[in-house]
């Protein structure tokens, strides 16, 4: 499963980067606000910064503006992942933009039905929502498992990336079923390493360590 962080904090990606963590990053128009920055300049730092996809969303409303949002942004890097939204506009854009040998993610997907428009659309990655599903008390897992299935069923290319990723748990869960990508905030990412019977057993082996009085330096 690749590794994805949803973030325009590039010292947060960089982090993690570093590390080796990183296949790739997704934003978005709360992203960047969040970031405080501007798009086409944190874009450009963070595609620089990392090697794989870096997802860049437009934000018209029809077709045409969408596609020619799409290739300005994507003029800025080689690993840009246009990013436009699950609506019939978003749709043709994906299909014109994707023709054109560009990485298109289609996002704010809630259904299978959706996901199938994608795959048909030429859509590289299809972003289905988790959090915001179980925020309205659906199963937003059951949706990744349910375009699991049928992207299998047929074949489809379209990679699933995991969004909307709020917990540790949920990323546990995608691997379980087979999500291609997860793309989760740092502090999500940062959260799978806890255990509390690692930090249990540290703490006695600290303990234990301290009565041998000995030292490794
Ligand atoms: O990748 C989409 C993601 O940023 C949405 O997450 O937590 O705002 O639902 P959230």
């Amino acid at each position: 499963m690749k590794f994805f962080v949803d973030s325009a904090d590039v010292p947060a990606i960089k982090e993690l980067n570093d590390l080796g963590m990183v296949d790739g990053v997704t934003t978005n128009p709360s992203l960047i606000l969040k970031s405080g920055r501007d798009i086409l300049e944190v874009t450009r730092e963070i595609c620089a910064l990392v090697a794989g996809p870096v997802s860049a969303e437009v934000v018209a409303l029809t077709a045409n503006e969408m596609i020619a949002e799409g290739r300005k942004l994507a003029e800025i890097a080689e690993n840009i992942t246009v990013k436009v939204p699950l609506t019939w506009d978003g749709l043709k854009a994906c299909k014109v933009l994707s023709g054109e040998g560009k990485m298109v993610n289609v996002t704010l997907c809630f259904s299978v039905n959706q996901a199938i428009l994608a795959a048909k659309a030429g859509a590289t990655f299809i972003s289905p929502f988790v959090g915001r599903l179980d925020d309205i008390n659906m199963d937003g897992m059951e949706l990744i498992s349910d375009i699991r299935q049928v992207y299998d069923n047929y074949g489809y290319e379209t990679q699933i990336l995991a969004a909307s990723i709020r917990t540790a748990n949920h990323i546990t869960q995608a691997a379980l079923i087979g999500a291609d990508v997860v793309t989760a905030p740092p502090a999500v990412i940062k959260a799978m390493v806890s255990h509390p019977l690692t930090d249990k057993g540290l703490e006695q082996f600290m303990k234990d360590w301290a009565k041998t009085g000995q030292k490794i330096l």
